[in-house]
């Protein structure tokens, strides 16, 4: 057991009341634009089928996701929940979520890495049947921490690229002991949140905490992946000239196709007004260039965690640090230039003060096929060894359904001998 105290008995009587309310208006605006969760929380009110299970949830703890944690305990679970990132936590909204009677919430923004994990240890004091990651940051805990919770656990979920990377390699080593749905590798997920959520939403927080224009700047996206291409098209959209850097030669040479200018970073360190990182991988902006980089340029990551932009060694090349605006941090170099960090490195659309995250009707998506497999891992989370999985396409595809109907959009049905067509191997020319 450990003794961290929820958000409720951390703030003052006078701030938990305003702080509630704040929350709870953020939460109805978003739910308003949720209509996959609308539909999932109609199906849970009436099914129940989550009574008796309690998930443990480390995710970015803002309106979104508040209201994918109200469907899980409004379906009869019990929640307990903290946040993915220090920076990304919303205290309203955390406030607002601890009042429910089925969950509490340990999330506080600004937390130092002590009690940052010591939140993670304390959502485990719920004993959880199942988890539900954003960076894996829970399952990790589980193994590492309490191993005798494993046997308890029927499965997990885990929502992003880098979260799905980390899987991935424990389950390569034998080391992952119970199943886990890669809901980032979903359509539903990885079309829509990753590329245009990443997208829409890393911009919008760089030019509100700077207040500067994209139009005719040289944006340097380092990785062309899912996140990569979302940043480089809707800069592209905003008139910046986009550079696109990469180690895969598949994705450089599709983001050469595209139209953009690719090259390495150390070329781009020379050209580049605004770096943004989305690679998922370290050291991707180091000393060699910075020392070539132009004065006032920014610095951005969109990537999990805060490795891929190498602060420290900014720190050391510095003669001085100072706070140029809120949000970001200038690093003045012996000859004069300036460079700037916005949010110290981490995921900008989520930590940087003026960031709301993904929009919201994407979230909406990532978050009913989050509903879905917590749903799955009760209904047949027998039927799953342990290890990574696929989500069932099935359910990707019914969440696309429900959104479609939503948007009052209808499309065709395969006819039966299309159906049959496209099952079949002996119709030739
Ligand atoms: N900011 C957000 O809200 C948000 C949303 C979704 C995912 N993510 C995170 O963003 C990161 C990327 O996710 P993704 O889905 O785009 O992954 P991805 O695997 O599709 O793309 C990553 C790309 O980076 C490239 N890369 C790796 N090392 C590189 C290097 N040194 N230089 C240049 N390119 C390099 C890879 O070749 C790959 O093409 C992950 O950490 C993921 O968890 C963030």
């Amino acid at each position: 057991m450990t003794t961290y105290p929820p958000i409720s008995e951390q703030l003052s009587a006078a701030d938990l009341e305003s702080a509630r309310e704040e929350g709870r208006r953020k939460m109805e605006w978003a739910a308003q634009h949720m209509p996959i969760m609308a539909a999932i929380r109609g199906e849970f009110e009436a099914e129940r089928p989550l009574e008796g299970d309690r998930i443990a949830m480390a995710m970015h703890v803002e309106a979104k996701t508040a209201i994918l944690v109200e469907v899980l305990a409004d379906g009869g679970a019990e929640v307990a929940i903290t946040g993915c990132n220090p920076l990304s936590t919303h205290d309203d909204v955390s406030a607002a979520l601890d009042t429910h009677e089925n969950i509490t919430s340990y999330a506080r923004r600004g937390v130092d890495d002590e009690a940052y994990y010591e939140a993670i240890h304390a959502t485990l004091d719920l004993e959880p049947t199942i988890t539900v990651d954003d960076g894996m940051d829970l399952v990790a805990a589980i193994h590492e921490d309490y191993p005798e919770l494993i046997d308890g656990i029927v499965g997990g979920a885990e929502e992003t690229t880098t979260g799905v990377h980390r899987l991935r390699a424990m389950d390569d080593d034998d080391a992952l002991e119970y199943p886990v749905f890669a809901v980032n590798d979903t359509p539903m997920k990885r079309l829509f949140d990753n590329v245009h959520g990443t997208g829409e939403s890393s911009l919008a927080s760089i030019a509100m905490t700077t207040n500067l224009s994209w139009a005719s700047k040289n944006v340097v996206v380092a990785g062309f992946g899912y996140c990569g291409k979302g940043v480089a098209r809707k800069a592209a959209g905003q008139n910046a000239n986009v550079i696109v850097t990469e180690v895969e030669p598949r994705r450089a040479l599709e983001a050469h196709m595209e139209g953009y200018d690719v090259m390495p970073m150390a070329e781009a360190a020379v050209r580049g007004d605004v770096f943004i990182t989305t690679t998922g991988n370290r050291d991707v902006i180091v000393e060699e260039h910075f020392e070539v980089m132009q004065d006032g340029v920014l610095l951005a990551n969109a990537g999990h965690f805060d490795i891929e932009i190498d602060l420290d060694g900014l720190e050391e090349l510095a003669v001085d640090t100072y706070e140029a605006r809120d949000g970001v941090q200038a690093y003045e170099l012996e000859d004069g230039r300036r460079l700037n960090v916005i949010a110290e490195g981490r995921l900008v659309n989520l930590a940087a003060p003026i960031s709301l995250g993904h929009p919201v009707e994407v979230m909406d998506q990532s978050f009913g096929v989050q509903a879905a497999c917590v749903r799955e891992l009760v209904d047949n989370g027998d039927a799953y060894d342990a290890g990574v999985h696929d989500v069932p396409d099935d359910l990707d595809r019914e969440i696309a359904e429900i959104k479609l109907e939503a948007e009052g959009v209808t499309f065709d049905d395969l006819t039966e001998t299309q159906h049959e067509y496209m099952g079949s191997w002996d119709h030739g020319t």
